[in-house]
């Protein structure tokens, strides 16, 4: 068991990595009221009932799997039905799933009665390498991704990596692009241990931990991302575009998953070494390193993307593996990258 502690002033907590702590959450959670349990129907639904069964009163509810779920209509069906369970301020939210149920439930936690406790207990790689942690919570507003949200540190964090052996080996590759992304930004030494030496999956347990330290690190300094969070973004600009064009929501026969399209936004933003090991890497875990997408449609999904931020975006970039940097670009220099993404 591992337990490291966010030192966020009056917003710090505590992130447990413990395999079958979900069945003894009451341990580290304050079970004993109102909880409203929020999953998908993508996540094994025991997950959910294990943290359930040991609540005062629970109450779970199952959105559909799906970036679609972070939506206004979705929010507000969780803030009726806390408002008629009659939850109040001493009550809590907790998110048993992935990036998009935390992203949402801990929106509704942030909302609710102007702010109620969260537990987030992500069950994918994706979400307890990364978004699990730093109190990123938002919706999506119509096809903008993000733009309405909050920084809301959960409560505690509880991560159960024995949650990861029903996950399918593509959505363990699919949170690996992320861990990679960390270390390729921040930590030669876990990029070339974790990574480049050996087998990838046998230390799962390991990346884990590394890639929750890294961010921690991180957002310790930069809570609210006003320059050195930014990196955590690196591979995202490109990323977002890609996944707006062919995302699962695009195309559920051939899409990518977010982490996918991470891997193959990262690739056009490294340069010199950084780019020859980071794509070694990739390639042998098995993410793809191009996406078959019009460069038009991508360009313009990343005009519409960053609308809100001007012409002018900051994208992180690479050219040795550990020391990630940010450099101010206009969006439209970004054509050549999206054209080396694609295929
Ligand atoms: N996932 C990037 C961040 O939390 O800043």
């Amino acid at each position: 068991m591992t337990t490291l502690r966010m030192e966020l002033g009056k917003n710090s907590y505590d992130i447990t990595v413990e395999g079958g702590s979900l069945q003894k959450a009451g341990k580290y959670l304050d079970l004993e009221r109102k909880v409203l349990i929020v999953t998908d129907d993508g996540v094994p639904a025991a997950y959910a009932n294990t943290l359930a069964a040991q609540c005062k009163e629970p109450c779970i509810v199952t959105v559909k799997e799906g970036e679609g779920s972070k939506s206004f209509p979705v929010l507000e069906m969780l803030l009726q039905t806390m408002l008629g369970a009659g939850f109040s301020r001493g009550d809590a939210v907790a998110a048993v799933g992935g990036g998009v149920v935390g992203d949402l439930a801990g929106f509704a936690a942030a909302t609710y009665m102007r702010g109620i406790d969260f537990y987030n207990i992500p069950t994918t790689l994706l979400s307890e390498v990364d978004s699990s942690i730093g109190g990123k919570v938002a919706v999506n507003l119509g096809d903008v991704k993000n733009i309405v949200g909050a920084f809301y540190q959960p409560k505690a964090v509880l991560i159960d990596p024995d949650t990861l052996k029903t996950l399918p080996e593509r959505q363990l590759r699919n949170g690996l692009a992320e861990a990679v992304k960390m270390a390729a930004c921040f930590d030669e030494a876990a990029f070339r241990r974790y990574y480049e030496e050996g087998d990838i999956l046998p230390h799962i347990d390991a990346i884990i931990e590394s890639s929750l330290r890294i961010k921690k690190a991180v957002v310790e300094q930069d809570e609210r991302e006003q320059g050195l969070r930014k990196l955590l973004n690196f591979g995202h600009t490109l990323g977002h575009g890609i996944e707006s064009v062919c995302g699962m929501e695009q195309d559920r026969a051939g899409g990518l998953y977010h982490g996918e399209c991470v891997a193959v936004g990262m690739l056009p933003m490294c340069g010199g070494e950084a780019k020859v090991r980071l794509s070694a890497v990739l390639e042998k875990i098995g993410l793809p390193t191009k996406a078959k997408a019009d460069p038009m449609q991508v360009m313009a999904a990343l005009a519409h993307d960053k609308k809100a931020a001007g012409s002018v975006v900051t994208v992180a970039k690479l050219d040795r593996i550990g020391e990630g940097y940010l450099e101010k670009t206009a969006l439209s220099a970004l054509s050549a990258a999206v054209k080396e993404a694609v295929l």
